[in-house]
């Protein structure tokens, strides 16, 4: 059928590069993904990991530690019910395979060296380049591991199993510090990638 005769809804279709469920999934994934980390901070500051590093409270959510726990005890079932729906319709459509794989060290070590030299394509959007594909799979597991070692942490009594194979209910928390600090570090990362190619951002927010 000519271009001009097609239905608009199956040409927008055709056009689609982040469908309507990922685009939800992905701007609910951030809200609950900063609101734990900021209430989480505040938690964290009631009884500090380190002793020597706390984080200034004016920067963290729920004003005190019950307030905090409100919060990060709310955000925590968006974040998990979310990432099961995404992570259950990316395996269901085959998008998983297609948009994150094939992946090898030489593709992610090849692309960062042309990204670092300003020589990566951004031409086609639909395409995410191996650091992309890297660094979004590296997300998926850490928030895993968050989720986990939180429930660690959450229910210890309840998960012995859970709490040895982390090593112990400190190290549990530990473990949960680092896994937040590498999603922080993800988030500048992201942040500065996304600034330096807001054509993606139109992607994320209207699907093409
Ligand atoms: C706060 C936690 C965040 C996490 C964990 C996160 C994670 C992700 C992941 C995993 C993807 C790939 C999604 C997929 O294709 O299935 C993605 C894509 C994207 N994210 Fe985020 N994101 C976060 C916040 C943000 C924020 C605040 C912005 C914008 C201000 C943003 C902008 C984007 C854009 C534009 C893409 C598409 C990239 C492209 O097409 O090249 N993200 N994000």
């Amino acid at each position: 059928m000519n271009a001009i005769l097609k239905p608009r809804a199956s040409h927008d279709a055709a056009r689609t590069i982040q469908p309507a469920w990922v685009r939800i999934t992905h701007w609910l994934n951030a809200l609950a993904a900063v609101l734990m980390m900021l209430s989480g901070w505040r938690i964290y500051d009631a009884s500090p990991v380190f002793q020597s590093f706390t984080i200034p409270p004016g920067i963290t959510l729920g004003g005190w530690l019950g307030g905090a726990l409100q919060w990060h005890f709310a955000a925590m079932w968006l974040l998990f019910f979310n990432a099961l729906f995404y992570l259950a319709m990316n395996l269901v459509t085959g998008r998983f395979m297609s948009k994150f794989f094939p992946l090898s060290p030489r593709a992610i070590l090849h692309d960062l060296g042309e990204a670092l030299k300003g020589r990566l394509s951004h031409a086609d959007p639909s395409h995410y380049n191996a650091v992309q594909k890297f660094a979004y799979l590296f997300v998926m597991l850490d928030i895993a591991v968050l989720i986990v070692s939180g429930l660690a942490i959450w229910k210890s009594v309840q998960f012995p199993l859970l709490r040895e194979l982390m090593g112990g209910y400190d190290r549990a928390r530990v473990v949960h510090f680092c896994a937040m600090s590498l999603l922080a570090g993800f988030i500048v990362v992201h942040l500065t990638m996304v600034a330096l190619v807001p054509r993606s951002l139109l992607t994320m927010i209207r699907g093409h």
